[in-house]
């Protein structure tokens, strides 16, 4: 999951470069590049580190030399094949041929093999320099018919853009699987992995449809299929603006969408509430989807899978059939038990992740229809679905999802009251009653965000802790899942999820004095057994931060910190909760002086497997 940017126009292409590449970082950030064409062909400047590093250079690179390029493409990396280095850095060249590619090409060696027999031997340990040997390797001059000859070589997901030395200022570019959107503007043709480095120049674009060839000249943009007949892209067009992908005022993009987080609630829930009823016309999603489902299977990654294993607690509460969650990179690979009376709902922040992808489309194969919940309109995943419940988030940047989890969930709690009144599971009152209560949890999440200067009291008692645990039963449990995700990704503190009552049979073992017990408590149902095992965490010395609703009450001995959630219903915890969750995980990273945005070794959308 790299981010790739291309223009070709009337402006200072360095400067459209490291803009869009600055947006796109989040796609990952261990080394940057790019090339632009001089009166003398292509130049590249590529280095380790962050984009501001390869900025600097090119600063120091404009200071030396007068020239400013109209026509160029860009690559910041998150590395797959080949380590962190200035060589493995893209673009590459060969020849006649720079390119720039996310993605990962599987045949890689098998093409290296075949070219070295030809005398064509990379310099870098790079599956993107194969593919740069090979296009030259074909090249005649004859951009498109090259590409078709190469794709027909390629296997993998790809998304590249591609100067041809002989063509000044013109870009090609081509996709299968890996994001690509593009726009034409007074700037002149722009393409790039997502919006938020297209946002400053158009709030028109069309998503690249896999396979085909767009062409980037500095007065047009055109679409070609692989023959080179010509096709009118899809157009579409983003509600967003650069501010809403910009930090506005936050320290980082975390804490901002952590606070935005209300607004993205009001955003996805109140479209689908009408005449007080959950309600997806307006997502061309009838009732008739639900008819004859006799079981859900759930599939996705990280924070997105942990957003399901609540969806499964309350579609399975309503709808009294299995529901099963399945991790997508595993899912993928199985043999799954599949008919037409099975749904598969794929759950997506970025809507490109190649495992959750790989599942939809293995899910297709087996005859189950299809509900993607996505926060990027147009995206892979969104297309390949036969029905998208789109979150609307806006741009979420930090790598840790935040937003996104709470707006997937209020999508997963509509889609069962609706599925639940739909199929006359749940009467009109209550389903009325329970929108009620989705909207009122929204003040109280905004409430709960304000406990943000105690949350990072309690953040500073785990700055100097390596393991850590989160505990819970029921949605409780499955929470504490996407607790622990979050702390460890951005603050590197190894923790765990436990199933509250599972700790005695054998994790109680690691819990000794001071090991930090985030112990979740706001289900009525089970609240008594949770107090017990909480007791039996603090009888080991266990440091304890206690979250349960308002009325809940709790003997001071158990717990040393003790958060108490607005009262709302139950069943709308996990909104809250994962609020303190967020904002424990931020500070403690915050505290721990790391970067709580770009965390090591991680990028936003993992695209490739
Ligand atoms: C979340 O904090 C992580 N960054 C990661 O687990 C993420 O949720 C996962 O990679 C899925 O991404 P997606 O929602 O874009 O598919």
């Amino acid at each position: 999951m790299c981010g790739i940017i291309g223009f070709t126009g009337y402006a200072d292409a360095k400067k459209v470069m490291i803009d869009g590449l600055t947006a796109l970082e989040y796609r990952g950030y261990d080394s940057a590049g790019i090339a632009f064409f001089e009166e003398n062909g292509i130049k590249t400047l590529k280095t380790i580190g962050k984009v501001s590093v390869l900025a600097d250079k090119v600063a120091k690179e404009v200071v030396a030399k007068t020239s400013e390029s109209t026509c160029g493409i860009g690559h910041t990396r998150w590395a797959t094949h080949g380590g962190v280095t200035d060589t493995n850095a893209h673009p590459h060249t060969s020849g006649k041929v720079t390119l720039i590619h996310n993605g990962i090409i599987e045949n890689y060696r098998e093409l290296e093999l075949s070219l070295k027999e030809s005398g064509r031997t990379p310099v870098s340990q790079t599956d993107t320099e194969i593919a740069a040997l090979l296009i030259d390797s074909l090249y005649d001059g004859d951009a498109i018919k090259t590409i078709k000859k190469a794709v027909e070589l390629l296997e993998g997901a790809y998304a590249f853009c591609i100067m041809f030395a002989d063509q000044p200022d013109i870009i090609y570019s081509l996709r299968n699987s890996s994001p690509l959107v593009a726009c034409h503007t007074k700037e002149g043709s722009i393409i790039a992995s997502d919006m938020v480095a297209l946002i400053d120049y158009s709030k028109d674009y069309f998503v690249v449809p896999e396979m085909h060839v767009v062409i980037l000249k500095r007065d047009s943009i055109s679409l070609t299929d692989l023959d080179g007949n010509e096709v009118s892209p899809r157009m579409l067009h983003v509600n967003w603006d650069m501010t809403a992908a910009k930090k506005g005022g936050y320290p980082h993009f975390m804490l901002k969408e952590i606070h935005e987080q209300p607004d993205s609630l009001r955003n996805t829930i109140l479209p689908r509430i009408q005449n007080k009823l959950p309600d997806f016309t307006a997502d061309n999603i009838p009732d008739s989807l639900f008819d004859g489902i006799s079981r859900i299977i759930i599939t996705a990654c990280g924070t997105a899978m942990h957003a399901g294993l609540i969806g499964k607690v309350m579609l399975e509460r309503l709808l009294r059939f299995p529901v099963t969650v399945e991790i997508a990179s595993e899912f993928r690979y199985q043999d799954p038990i599949i008919d037409k009376s099975t749904l598969v709902i794929t759950i997506s922040q970025s809507g490109e992740t190649a495992d959750t992808l790989a599942a939809l489309k293995l899910a297709k194969e087996y005859g189950a229809s299809t509900l993607s919940i996505v926060n990027v309109k147009g995206s892979s995943i969104a297309r390949e679905s036969d029905y998208v419940l789109y979150t609307h988030a806006g741009p979420e940047i930090a790598v840790a999802s935040t937003k996104a989890y709470t707006a997937q969930l209020s999508c997963l709690y509509l889609l069962a009251f609706r599925f639940a009144y739909a199929t006359g599971k749940l009467e009109k009152e209550k389903c009325i009653e329970e929108m009620h209560e989705l909207l009122n949890m929204i003040p109280a999440l905004e409430e709960t965000i304000s406990f943000d200067k105690k949350i990072e009291e309690i953040s500073k008692q785990l700055t100097e802790k390596e393991d850590l645990f989160f505990i819970g039963r029921g949605l409780d449990y499955a929470l504490s899942c996407e607790g622990s995700i979050k702390l460890k990704e951005i603050s590197y503190i190894h923790s765990e999820a436990y199933a509250a009552g599972e700790l005695k049979h054998g994790t109680l073992s690691l819990v000794t004095e001071g090991v930090p017990v985030v112990a979740l408590a706001t289900q009525q149902k089970v609240y008594s057994k949770m107090i017990s095992n909480i007791r039996e965490v603090k009888a080991r010395n266990a440091f304890v931060v206690l979250i349960t609703m308002k009325g809940q009450e709790a003997e001071p001995s158990i717990y040393d910190y003790h958060i108490t959630l607005p009262e709302v219903k139950d069943t709308y915890a996990p909104f809250l909760a994962a609020i303190v969750l967020q904002l424990l995980a931020y500070y403690t990273s915050l505290h721990r002086g790391l970067n709580v945005d770009q965390p090591r070794n991680l990028a936003k959308s993992v695209t490739v497997e």
